[in-house]
């Protein structure tokens, strides 16, 4: 196979959580641009508008309002997602959310609710796209992972479990499925301007030590996710399984 075929995704159906802005709304775009079809599955206002924009580059492109929080409204969204597209191929687990307190005073409430959305939800997605992509023998799934499925961080508990997490049920569910012909990765991405790090952006010592850190010279750009997140969605990586890409800069290298 010719290797600009290697990356057409022309009629795949791609369920994209939390694609409405950030990371997940740049690789939406980019999976649309290499010929997928897109379910965006998000809480957001802004749901629609991303939806419409999608939809205005020539491919089928809807969202699905649900709260990944709770366990019912997930099942729904994805036989909302079913019942639109008739099957699924790729599965990009990009919702995520953080909160930041120094450990001895994390409130239980919080490390609940980021563990829920960040790992319990991307287990439960991962096990219900799973079923109809081992029913169908193909399936990519890509899990948004994090540096900080490496690294502890600070003040974030709570997302750095759930990050070290979602690395280690990429490579457990990579074993069980990867001789039937679903893929399971993840991509880490390293420090990125979206609106999840609004904290750390607004603090400017902690942003230039960040800076400091990273090879490239510069923060992330959601843009620089399009090519991993293609990569990991088509055949290019029918060889790969288990693997969590990193696309930091170098920030993990230094
Ligand atoms: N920005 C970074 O530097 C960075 C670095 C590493 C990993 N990540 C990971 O990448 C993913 C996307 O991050 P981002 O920076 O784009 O975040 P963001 O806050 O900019 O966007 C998150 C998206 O998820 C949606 N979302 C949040 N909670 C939800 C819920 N309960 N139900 C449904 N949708 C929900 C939001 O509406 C939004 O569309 C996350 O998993 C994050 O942990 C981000």
């Amino acid at each position: 196979m010719k290797v600009k075929d290697l990356f057409d995704l022309t009629g795949k159906k791609a369920l994209v959580t939390g694609g409405s802005y950030g990371l997940g709304r740049a690789m939406a775009e980019a999976l649309v641009e290499a010929g997928a079809e897109v379910g965006l599955v998000d809480i957001s206002d802004q749901l629609a508008d991303a939806a419409r924009a999608l939809a205005s580059l020539g491919r089928k492109a809807i969202g699905i309002r649900a709260d990944l929080c709770d366990r019912g409204e997930r099942k729904r969204a994805f036989q909302d997602f079913l019942q639109a597209f008739g099957a699924v191929d790729i599965l990009v687990n990009n919702a995520g959310i953080t909160r930041r307190h120094v450990a001895e005073e994390f409130p239980v409430e919080d490390w609940d609710q980021v563990i829920e959305v960040n790992l319990t939800a991307v287990f439960d997605l991962c096990q219900m796209a799973g079923k109809v992509m081992l029913a169908q023998g193909s399936g990519k799934i890509i899990n948004i992972a994090s540096l900080y499925a490496f690294l502890g961080g600070l003040r974030v508990p709570a997302y750095t479990a759930s990050k070290g997490g979602v690395a280690q049920l990429t490579r457990a569910l990579a074993n069980e499925w990867a001789g039937r012909g679903v893929h399971v990765n993840a991509i880490a991405p390293g420090y990125f301007d979206t609106p999840l790090n609004t904290a750390l952006k607004n603090d400017a010592r902690r942003y230039q030590e960040i800076l400091n850190r990273i090879p490239a010279g510069r923060w992330g750009q959601p843009d620089d996710l399009k090519g991993a997140v293609v990569f990991l969605a088509s055949r290019a990586s029918d060889y790969v399984h288990g693997a969590i890409l990193v696309v930091d800069g170098g920030f993990l290298g230094r």
